[in-house]
């Protein structure tokens, strides 16, 4: 097979891994206890463990021919790589969330935009900015559900997969922005050069027997 495929570590790691065993690609060490960054697995693959937003840099770069990771990275990652399957893994939403009941509107401080905490100040930009509303975006690396509580922004744009993190800090879901789901994505090149091996893989992933 002879491909290098970039994984995300967070929470699509081991779905991630049950498809790809799904399709033969078995990894040498158990990806949920090893501290190895690159892990050979069977048919010559080789298994790359990254950090979320890593992801599509690697494959971007041509450094990984394939890789799996949400939609959320890739469109905050801005790179250029080929999606050619929607996995379904760990389905969720980013959404647009705020302290208080869902009908109360969302409200600045006197004299400033509506400040918005985020892991994604490139992708809430995007999508908040067809709203009419001004915003300020706050980059946090993550609990971003505790930046409204403190006073440290007005709301947030996170993701929400049950609502159980909103709920336990006095949030509601004000907007879905973008439904969210772990994705196959390619190199460019890779796509060409590896064609058999890449639809082999597609084809596997595809077949739930
Ligand atoms: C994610 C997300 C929310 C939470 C949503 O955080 O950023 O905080 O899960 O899940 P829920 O709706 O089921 O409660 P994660 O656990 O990945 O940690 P982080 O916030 O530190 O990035």
């Amino acid at each position: 097979m002879n491909l290098t495929i970039a994984l995300a570590k967070g929470r699509l790691l081991p779905e991630a891994v049950k498809l790809l065993a799904r399709a033969g690609v078995l990894p040498a060490e158990d990806l949920a206890k090893t501290r190895q960054l690159v892990v050979d697995a069977t048919d010559g693959a080789k298994l790359l463990i990254l950090k979320d937003p890593d992801v599509p840099v690697y494959v971007e770069r041509g450094v990984a021919d394939l890789g799996i990771v949400g939609v959320d990275h890739i469109r905050e990652s801005g790179c250029d790589v080929l999606e050619p399957l929607d996995l379904a893994l760990g389905r969720c939403r980013l959404s647009l969330c705020a302290p208080g009941p869902k009908e109360r509107p969302l409200e600045a401080l006197p004299g400033r935009a509506l400040r918005v905490a985020t892991k994604y100040p490139a992708l809430a930009t995007k999508l908040l900015a067809t709203k009419g509303l001004g915003i300020e975006v706050l980059r946090l690396q993550g609990s971003v559900e505790l930046a409204p509580v403190v006073g440290l922004a007005d709301a947030i744009v996170d993701l929400v997969e049950t609502g159980r993190t909103l709920a336990e800090n006095g949030l509601t879901e004000r907007e879905r922005l973008l439904d969210v789901s772990g994705r196959l994505i390619a190199n460019r090149a890779s796509w060409r050069l590896k064609m058999p091996a890449v639809q082999a893989l597609i084809a596997a992933f595809g077949d739930p027997s």
